[in-house]
C-alpha cells in the first residue's frame, strides 16, 4: 500500500516537474509570451463587445493605450467618458478594468476583470497593439 502511495505520489512530482519545464520551455520560445496569453484573454473576456479594429458594442481598442477616453470618431460613448479628461495608460486601465464606475460614473461598459494578472495580462496586450 505505501508502496503504490509513494509511486503515485513520485508520478505526480515528475509530472508536475516535466510539465512544469515545458512551460518555461514554451515562454522562452516565443519572446512575446506575455502578449500571447493577454491576447487569448482579450479574445475570450473583451471580444464580445470589442474588437482591435472594429467597432462593436464597446468602440475599437487597438491604440486604446495612450489614447484619450471616448475619442473614437463615430462610435455613440456615454455622455460621462467622452467628457472625462481620462488618458489611457497602465494605472487607469487596471482601474477602469477592476471597477469602471470608480473611474467614470456613469459610463456605459458593465463588466470587470477581478484576477490583477488578467489585467496586467490584458493591459499589456493593449499596449503592445498599440506599439508602445
Ligand atoms: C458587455 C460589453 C463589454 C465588455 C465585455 C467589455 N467592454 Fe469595454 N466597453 C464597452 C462599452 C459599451 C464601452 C463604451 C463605454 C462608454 O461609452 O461609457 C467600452 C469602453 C471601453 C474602453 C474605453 C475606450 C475608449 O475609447 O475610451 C476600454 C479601454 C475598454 N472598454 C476596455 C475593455 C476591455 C480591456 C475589456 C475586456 C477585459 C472590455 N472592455 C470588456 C463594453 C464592453
Amino acid at each position: 500500500m505505501r508502496a503504490v502511495v509513494c509511486a503515485v505520489v513520485l508520478f505526480t512530482v515528475v509530472g508536475c516537474v516535466a510539465s512544469t519545464s515545458k512551460g518555461v520551455q514554451t515562454a522562452q520560445a516565443q519572446t512575446t509570451a506575455g502578449p500571447a496569453d493577454g491576447e487569448k484573454l482579450f479574445e475570450r473576456r473583451c471580444g464580445g463587445c470589442h474588437s482591435l479594429d472594429k467597432d462593436k458594442e464597446g468602440p475599437r481598442l487597438r491604440g486604446v493605450y495612450g489614447r484619450k477616453a471616448g475619442s473614437v470618431p463615430g462610435f455613440d460613448y456615454s455622455a460621462s467618458l467622452k467628457s472625462s479628461a481620462v488618458v489611457w495608460d497602465g494605472p487607469t486601465l487596471d482601474t477602469w478594468l477592476t471597477d469602471t464606475d470608480s473611474l467614470v460614473k456613469g459610463n456605459n461598459m458593465e463588466f470587470s476583470v477581478r484576477s490583477k494578472e488578467e489585467r496586467e495580462a490584458i493591459i499589456t496586450f493593449l499596449k503592445s497593439a498599440a506599439g508602445r
